[in-house]
């Protein structure tokens, strides 16, 4: 599997580190979930929770606790906390719904000040409960693996707010928490280990950040290869090749794009080079159209250096020979690196292979 390291990784922490909080992070579509679900460390009583909840902080810890709750009541030596702890949370949020309706039908102006207070969810007491029900799991099926999945969906802001508000109820011995991050976390995390918001830094949170890096073209290509099983007779040869391209190693896009030049030639025996490039300019004019936004001189740039991999500096010679001014040619880089166009990787700077194949 080609995210050995990283699961392998994974399951050592979770067996051999006495406590901590371990974040996954990559951009979205790159492999996340697929990697989180692979790690079972043996002997860890392991349990996964999602967070789908995704409109404030309190909510993100209520549907946390909740849904470690609803997984808990099936384990028989803490089932009746569990249990417990649900129906207080159900309560809370019944109380709190029940209310808001209240207000829309018909509450006016005329309500007293005192009346108007809302019921709040109650942060303090929900982060005491969720540490109680983890040591109370602790203590009765000894080394403890929470895998939170979801939580990358968040607000960078939000989830590291919860996450510094309830480290010090969940951080216990025996007891590893993983879960997966928004990118700009890790990016921030990477940068020098920041501060944040003055109230502490992520290096204080995170016992490390686990980076689920692009796949490379090959490894694309041999997952869409097991993905389309015998399905792989109807594509030309040299179609994976543009497909991998074209993922930047994601294999979300990967699948996508080429899903969607199945689609648009569904009627046709054999997918061809250029069906696939047909779909991709389609799709990619859509969206450079309706986004992107792209100059003249950005045009020419993403023309002039697609397919290779470059320096910085050798960004810049290229684009003087071909008739930039040195300054546009500083602007553009800095352009295209925002629009992600241009991309960053081990090996120096490649323009996405979104645009290798595009008209443009
Ligand atoms: N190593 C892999 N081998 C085969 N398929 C993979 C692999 N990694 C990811 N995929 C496929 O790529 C798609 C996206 O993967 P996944 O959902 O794990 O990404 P993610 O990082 O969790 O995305 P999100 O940010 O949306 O949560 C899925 O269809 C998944 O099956
Ligand atoms: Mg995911």
């Amino acid at each position: 599997m080609n995210r050995a390291r990283e699961i392998n990784y994974l399951n050592s922490i979770a067996l051999h580190q006495p406590f901590g909080i371990v974040g996954v992070s990559g951009e979205t579509g790159i492999g996340k979930t697929t990697v989180l679900n692979f790690v079972n460390p043996e002997g860890v009583f392991t349990v996964r929770v999602n967070i789908s909840l995704r409109d404030s902080m309190e909510s993100i810890l209520y549907d946390l606790l909740h849904s470690l709750a609803l997984s808990l009541e099936k384990v028989e030596e803490v089932s009746d906390l569990a249990k417990e702890v649900r129906k207080w949370i159900t309560d809370e949020v019944s109380t709190i719904k029940g209310f808001s309706l209240g207000v829309s039908f018909g509450v006016n102006a005329s309500l007293t000040h005192e009346k108007s207070i809302r019921p709040r969810f109650n942060f303090f007491k929900a982060r005491e409960k969720l540490g109680e029900l983890i040591k109370q799991t602790v203590q009765r099926k000894g080394k403890f693996l929470l895998i939170i999945d979801e939580l990358d969906k968040e607000k960078k802001e939000d989830v590291l707010r919860v996450i510094d508000s309830i480290k010090n109820f969940i951080i216990m011995e025996d007891f590893v928490v993983i879960l997966s991050l928004p990118f700009s976390i890790y990016r921030e995390y990477a940068a020098d280990r920041l501060r944040w918001n003055e109230a502490g830094n992520l290096e204080n949170i995170f016992t490390d950040i686990v980076f689920v890096e692009p796949l490379k073209k090959l490894e694309i290509k041999e997952l869409i290869i097991k993905r389309l099983g015998s399905y792989i007779e109807l594509i030309e040869d040299g179609v994976l090749d543009i497909v991998a391209d074209f993922s930047d190693g994601n294999p979300r896009d990967g699948l996508w794009i080429l899903t969607k030049a199945i689609y648009d030639n569904i009627h046709k025996e054999l997918l061809s080079k250029e069906d696939l490039i047909n779909t991709i300019n389609r799709t990619i004019s859509e969206y450079t159209g309706l986004t992107l936004n792209l100059t003249e001189n950005q045009k020419k740039a993403i023309r002039v250096l697609r397919g290779s991999v470059y320096s910085r500096e050798k960004i810049i010679e290229t684009l003087q020979k071909e008739g930039f001014k040195r300054t546009t040619a500083y602007s553009v880089m800095d352009q295209l690196l925002q629009k992600r166009i241009l991309l960053v990787e081990k090996e120096g700077y490649r323009i996405s292979g979104k645009f290798s194949y595009m008209e443009i």
